[in-house]
């Protein structure tokens, strides 16, 4: 029974997300999967060969891209005001957040006038933070529990191990771990 209510999840998530999201063939969605789209549909473009758990949330005018043979797992987010764009073969575990903008202002003056309203409205879009582009490229693994903040450019090959902070981008084939994080260059080469 399990498994019939499992099926029946993941095959009723992917017809509500092909409403929102452009999806290739072969694309699976988890149960719990969730794709919150302010916009049309090619601003949420998924590849071929792609299992999809997570969650992603565009709620401005952002563009999100995954490309084919990749995976998301498990409570991982996505938060998109601009660009996040993740390449092929590309692993992203769980609990991780990705990121391409702050959420809130870091003057502490218009942290006040938000905190004046009643929580919610146009001041708190995420539009109003500072964002930039956040690229993920070919067959990057990111361990559990990563934060992958605005402005990271992951190179291609590279592995972020379990529980990393990153702010800065990482350069190709490389190993990144820790908060503040250390980079190993091209540690995995083969
Ligand atoms: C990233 C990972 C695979 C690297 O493994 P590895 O290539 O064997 O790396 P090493 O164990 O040789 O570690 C290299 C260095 O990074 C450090 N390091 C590795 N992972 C770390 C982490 N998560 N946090 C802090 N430091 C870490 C090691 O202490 C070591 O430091 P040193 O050079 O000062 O001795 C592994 O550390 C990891 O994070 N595994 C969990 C992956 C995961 O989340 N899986 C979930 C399913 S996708």
């Amino acid at each position: 029974v399990k498994e019939i209510i499992f099926k029946l999840l993941s095959y009723l998530a992917k017809n509500q997300h092909a409403k929102v999201a452009s999806v290739g063939s072969s694309v699976f969605f988890g149960p719990f999967s969730k794709i919150n789209n302010k916009n049309s549909r090619e601003h949420i473009k998924f590849g071929n060969n792609i299992s999809f758990y997570g969650k992603i949330i565009n709620l401005e005018n952002g563009t999100v891209v995954i490309g084919d043979n990749t995976t998301v797992r498990y409570n991982t987010i996505i938060e998109c005001v601009n660009q996040v764009v993740i390449g092929k073969n590309v692993i992203i575990s769980n609990n991780i957040i990705i990121t391409d903008n702050d959420s809130h202002p870091v003057s502490f003056r218009q942290r006040e006038n938000l905190s004046l309203t009643n929580h919610e409205g146009e001041e708190w879009s995420w539009n109003n933070a500072k964002n930039s582009p956040v690229f993920i490229q070919d067959n990057v693994w990111i361990g559990r529990n990563c934060m992958i903040l605005k402005g990271v450019n992951i190179g291609k090959g590279s592995v972020i191990a379990a529980g990393t902070v990153l702010t800065k981008s990482v350069p190709p084939y490389s190993l990144c771990f820790g908060n503040p994080c250390v980079i190993k260059e091209g540690k995995y080469l083969e």
